[in-house]
């Protein structure tokens, strides 16, 4: 009896022993594999049988996002001179409209243009930026589209708005930008227009698409009729 009470006690000690050295931390055994490891594919796993071994695939070359439109001006000397020639503001010119650009520019733009936009900012006041023109600049003479194609790409030392900006808060700034300039020439205020009930695309399409164009596009779609005339013949 008593040798069974003292290998009882030695047993357990044992056991204590045992599993005290288990480290909490190590993975515990999965009875169900299952259970746990999902069959499917996990969202942005890694997996050999992809491309790139990435699950989470990337979006189609050209596919647009919702509550985006695409701006058809590229960022050269090209687009912003199509852009400054072609691009109109679709946004009717409101008291509405200009009180936002208003409140928009103050907050993106004045520090370096100035509040009436001779280039005169705090920035420029400290040195800090040079070269900041005034909007009625003769030789920039500034349009809708090309007020519209720097906020959108930046120029030079003058960096990109689009990321911070809505296209229509773009369009709004403009018509405030068009207004500075306005003022500094001299000109009499714009009057103002009624709110359309027509809802305008914001970025109308290209009407004039194929103004800079790849020549050699243009020969190799001629090219291609030629090829179905002769198939037809
Ligand atoms: C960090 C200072 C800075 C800020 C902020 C800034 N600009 Fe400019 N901007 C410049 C400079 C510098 C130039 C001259 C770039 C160049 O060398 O052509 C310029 C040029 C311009 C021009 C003339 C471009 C042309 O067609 O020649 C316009 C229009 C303009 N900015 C509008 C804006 C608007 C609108 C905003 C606010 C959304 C803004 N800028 C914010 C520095 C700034």
């Amino acid at each position: 009896m008593r040798s069974l009470f003292h290998k009882t006690i030695g047993f357990c000690l044992l056991g204590f022993a045992v599993v005290s050295c288990h480290d909490k931390g190590d993975p515990n055994y999965q009875y169900m594999p299952d259970m746990y490891e999902p069959v499917g594919y996990e969202a942005y796993g890694e997996y050999e049988v992809f491309e790139n071994g990435q699950e989470a695939k990337l979006p189609v070359e050209g596919s647009v996002p919702r509550g985006w439109l695409p701006y058809d001006y590229e960022n050269n000397p090209q687009g912003y001179q199509a852009a400054k020639a072609n691009l109109n503001n679709p946004i009717p010119y409101t008291e509405e409209n200009l009180a936002e650009g208003k409140a928009l520019y103050t907050i993106y733009c004045a520090v370096c243009h100035g509040d009436k936009g001779a280039g005169k900012g705090i920035l420029v006041e400290r040195e800090k930026i040079l070269g900041v023109p005034s909007y009625d600049d003769a030789g920039r003479a500034i349009t809708e589209g090309s007020v519209y194609h720097v906020m959108y790409y930046g120029i030079n030392n003058m960096g990109s708005y689009a990321s911070q900006t809505t296209i229509k808060e773009r369009w709004q700034i403009d018509h405030y930008v068009m207004n500075l300039k306005n003022k500094l020439e001299g000109k009499p205020e714009r009057e103002f227009e009624e709110e359309s009930e027509v809802q305008t695309s914001l970025l109308p399409s290209r009407a004039d698409a194929n103004l800079y164009d790849d020549a050699d596009d243009v020969e190799s779609e001629q090219a291609n009729e030629n090829n179905q005339t002769e198939t037809q013949e």
